[in-house]
């Protein structure tokens, strides 16, 4: 994706996320030359992957197939082993309309995905075969919001504004918004999403850059390479 194109969809997010009265930790606002200014006090942000995450899936496509996320909170993966500490994450996610999040599934990671306020939210679920890969035939049994449903393998369901759903790891899904763009939240186990996500096709979770003007913003993974 183009510099441009990355800080353009920021700030339309930014607009976007306080239309609904959400704001955003102070962080967010921080220019490159500032978070390098405060790198030895920000290791919570820069290690934990907090911030800004556009991403196309590697595909260049960002309309068709792409996501706008933020990462406000996340513990330290460590932990779970310890089975104590934080062991929670939270995101705030934008599904354009007809913007599709490709088919995965997580190893670790347990997620509502909420529904804040916009358009539609479609998932598309499927259960896992006992090698990991998607049950084309299975019955899906998922929980939202304290109520348990059955869905067809490849059953679509369709979560309105303060509606949810809680995915298990295993649970395929993939999502989009319909009738407008959704403002979604995620409530999860604390991730690791350089390897805790399966896609179904051959892709990549993060952006391409391709550097045509400054970064307003740093993207999570310009972490490594501009700190
Ligand atoms: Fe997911």
């Amino acid at each position: 994706m183009k510099r441009s194109d990355i800080n353009e969809i920021i700030r339309q997010a930014d607009d976007f996320i306080r239309s609904f009265g959400y704001v955003l930790p102070p962080f967010a606002y921080w220019s490159p030359e500032e978070m390098k200014a405060r790198r030895a006090e920000i290791g919570a942000i820069v290690d934990r992957s907090l911030g800004w995450d556009v991403t196309d899936y590697g595909k260049g496509d960002f309309d068709r197939l792409g996501l706008f996320l933020f990462t406000v909170r996340n513990g330290d993966a460590k932990d779970l082993t310890a089975g104590r500490g934080m062991l929670y994450a939270e995101k705030i996610m934008i599904s354009r309309k007809d913007q599709m999040s490709p088919m995965h599934r997580h190893i670790v990671k347990a997620e509502d995905i909420i529904n804040r306020g916009g358009g539609t939210l479609a998932l598309e679920l499927f259960e896992s075969a006992p090698d990991g890969s998607v049950d084309e035939t299975a019955e899906v049994t998922v929980v939202t919001d304290g109520i348990t449903r059955k869905l067809p393998a490849g059953g679509i369901l369709k979560l309105t504004p303060g509606e949810s759903v809680t995915l298990l790891p295993g649970n395929w899904h993939a999502f989009w918004g319909e009738g407008a763009d959704v403002l979604i939240g995620e409530v999860s186990t604390v991730n690791d999403d350089r390897t805790d996500n399966i896609f179904r096709e051959k892709i990549g979770r993060f952006s391409t850059v391709e550097e045509d003007e400054a970064p307003l913003r740093l993207l999570v993974s310009d972490y490594e390479t501009w700190l």
